[in-house]
């Protein structure tokens, strides 16, 4: 590309995405342009050209090289950075290189808007060491980022030793206010790890400067690397005792001895990371960022017309992502996954509409949200397809209630 990019539809050969289908979730797994593909085989040649050699001599030049590329991008020291092959890596490399500090009674604090890998994680290693597992119940409409921060403040107790937040959360697809989150956490000695799989891409990231303990995000959501690549950022007083889930050779030899090598696989999501970059900044970020957010704002205004109900979430907490309520009652009340995924499925089968539909529990309830993502290769056309069927499809639904 060597114009200025047109987003939308026209810009779409970059990618593999079938036609004819509304791919209105780039928040699940991202997708990867055709070049960065590319890119990503010729790393693969490389390797297989010459593995021993590669593996010795290439490789821990070349990821230390984009470790400092994507700090630099991030805010951060390249030395601070690891690559792990998703955020849910990343949680688990924290969480059970904690269990030796956990004891029985402490309390590990999230929020209701947490990923469910993250909240398994969560429960998985309070399971092992007695530590409590406290959910905090953030509402959804939701009034304000200074809710989150006041419902946090009055779950801590004196047993608090530990918060997960997540930068951009998940089902609700809003950015919390974490530098505030981490501000209050430090306040009562409490480590922090910020849970940004949404983040890189999307938003300005200054993780230096943050403050938190640790930071895991994606590279292969919103920044167009191929799938399996992320990092995990640690401040350094907590790198000696930050282990690999996957223990090798590096075992207590240092950060990067622990994560640079853990056995064969293919390293070449992490090498691509900067040309993902790359991608982006050919289409500028600040005008990806900005046609995403526009378009995210105007397709919920649309879903909110079709879908009559109070405004979720004050503007000021969205960018790419946005997420309303579905008046559905819940059905399967054993699983409610069954029952968002029969709206999903329906709005697949029927349209060819790809848009994930999540549970989510708040106040003692559960409730139905339907969340929609807007990455460059969307168009407004698209959400307005979605809202033209959406009142039918509940309609039916609720009819099988
Ligand atoms: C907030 C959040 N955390 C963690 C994850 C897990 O990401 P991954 O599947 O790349 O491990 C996701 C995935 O959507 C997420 O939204």
């Amino acid at each position: 590309m060597t114009h200025t990019p047109q987003f939308g539809g026209a810009l779409r050969t970059n990618w593999h995405l079938q036609n004819g289908i509304y791919f209105l979730n780039n928040g699940s797994f991202g997708a990867t342009p055709i070049s960065v593909l590319q890119k990503q085989s010729e790393w693969r040649e490389r390797f297989e050209q010459q593995p021993v050699f590669f593996t010795m001599r290439t490789l821990p030049v070349e990821l230390r090289n984009a470790a400092s590329i994507m700090g630099e991008f991030m805010g951060a020291q390249g030395e601070d950075i690891v690559f792990v092959d998703n955020a849910s890596t990343g949680v688990n490399t924290v969480l059970r290189s904690l269990i030796p500090m956990l004891n029985e009674g402490d309390e590990l604090i999230t929020t209701s808007h947490v990923y469910n890998a993250v909240r398994q994680t969560m429960l998985y290693v309070c399971s092992l060491t007695g530590a409590r597992y406290i959910e905090v119940d953030v509402p959804f409409p939701l009034a304000s980022p200074e809710e989150v921060v006041e419902r946090v403040r009055a779950a801590i107790t004196p047993r608090t030793r530990f918060a997960m937040f997540d930068h951009i959360t998940s089902p609700t697809g809003l950015v919390f206010p974490v530098a505030d989150l981490i501000a209050l956490c430090k306040e009562h000695g409490i480590l922090t790890m910020i849970d940004g799989a949404h983040a890189p891409g999307m938003i300005d990231l200054h993780l230096d400067s943050l403050g938190a303990d640790w930071y895991t995000g994606n590279f292969h959501k919103w920044l167009f690397a191929p799938k399996g690549s992320a990092f995990l950022w640690t401040a350094k007083q907590h790198q000696p005792t930050t282990h690999s889930s996957i223990i090798s050779h590096g075992y207590s030899m240092g950060y990067h001895a622990e994560f640079d090598f853990n056995g064969t696989k293919d390293w070449s999501p992490f090498l691509c990371a900067p040309d993902g970059l790359a991608f982006m900044q050919q289409l500028g970020i600040e005008n990806v960022r900005r046609y995403n957010r526009t378009l995210a704002l105007e397709a919920r205004s649309m879903m909110i017309s079709a879908v009559p109900q109070p405004l979720p979430a004050p503007e000021s907490m969205l960018e790419s992502l946005a997420a309303i309520v579905l008046p559905c009652a819940i059905r399967t009340h054993e699983n409610p996954m069954a029952d968002a995924m029969a709206i999903h499925d329906m709005l697949w089968d029927g349209e060819r509409i790809e848009v994930p539909v999540f549970p989510f529990a708040t106040g003692g309830s559960v409730k139905l949200l339907l969340r929609i993502a807007a990455q460059v290769f969307n168009e407004a056309a698209e959400y307005k397809h979605l809202c033209d069927v959406l009142p039918g499809i509940l309609e039916l639904y609720n009819s099988n209630a």
